[in-house]
């Protein structure tokens, strides 16, 4: 366990396993997916499209990498349904403003476990007709279900932890955190 001032501080108390991903760590890897993203998208609009609230950390310093023009907007997801069925859906409880049509469109994510939140996003997005649809995902647990969907720009194979930090929380806790950390 680490019991670390600067840990103890921020959390109230509360220790962390272990750091996972520090800072100095995440800020070069989310340099690098900047640059992936420009070389990726050489002309047309491109939307950049947050999950909130988990991707907010990651996204604002994201498009600060990007060097080319793009837009922001957000989405908030709720699934509902029985997880298990493939007919279970996804609402969207905020809709983005923007129009997709004709644009590239980067869905940014915090952590992928089983894909199936974004899974369902795309087949929700996908009538609006953009031009392209991908996915930038900071934390990929890597399981390998069915309904995976395909993932562009990867930041980390994350562990099979519980992760908490820069977004991720625990019942809404720990998202301030500017490293990535193993609550258990
Ligand atoms: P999926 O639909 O199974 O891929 O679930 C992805 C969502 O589960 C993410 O947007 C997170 O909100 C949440 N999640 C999955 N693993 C973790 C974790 O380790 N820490 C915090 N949230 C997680
Ligand atoms: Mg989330």
């Amino acid at each position: 366990m680490l019991r670390t001032p600067e840990v103890l501080r921020r959390t109230g108390g509360q220790p962390v396993k272990s750091i996972v991903f520090d800072q100095a760590t995440i800020a070069a890897r989310v340099e690098a997916l900047g640059a992936e993203i420009t070389e990726a998208y050489p002309d047309g609009d491109l939307l950049v499209l947050g999950l909130l609230k988990g991707s907010f950390i990651f996204l604002s310093d994201l498009v600060r990498t990007i060097q080319r023009p793009i837009q922001i907007d957000f989405l908030v997801a709720a699934s509902y349904g029985d997880a298990k069925l493939s007919s279970g859906s996804v609402r969207l409880l905020y809709d983005p403003e923007t129009r997709l049509e004709g644009k590239h469109i980067l869905l940014v994510e915090d952590i992928i476990d089983t894909g199936k939140t974004m899974q369902r996003l795309m087949k929700l997005l996908g009538p609006r007709h953009p031009r392209s649809m991908a996915i930038c995902t900071l934390l990929d647990k890597e399981l390998a279900t069915e309904i995976r969907p395909e993932l562009r720009f990867v930041g980390f194979r994350a562990p099979p932890a519980f992760l908490v930090g820069y977004g991720l929380d625990h019942a809404e806790n720990y998202r301030h955190l500017p490293f990535i950390a193993d609550l258990e």
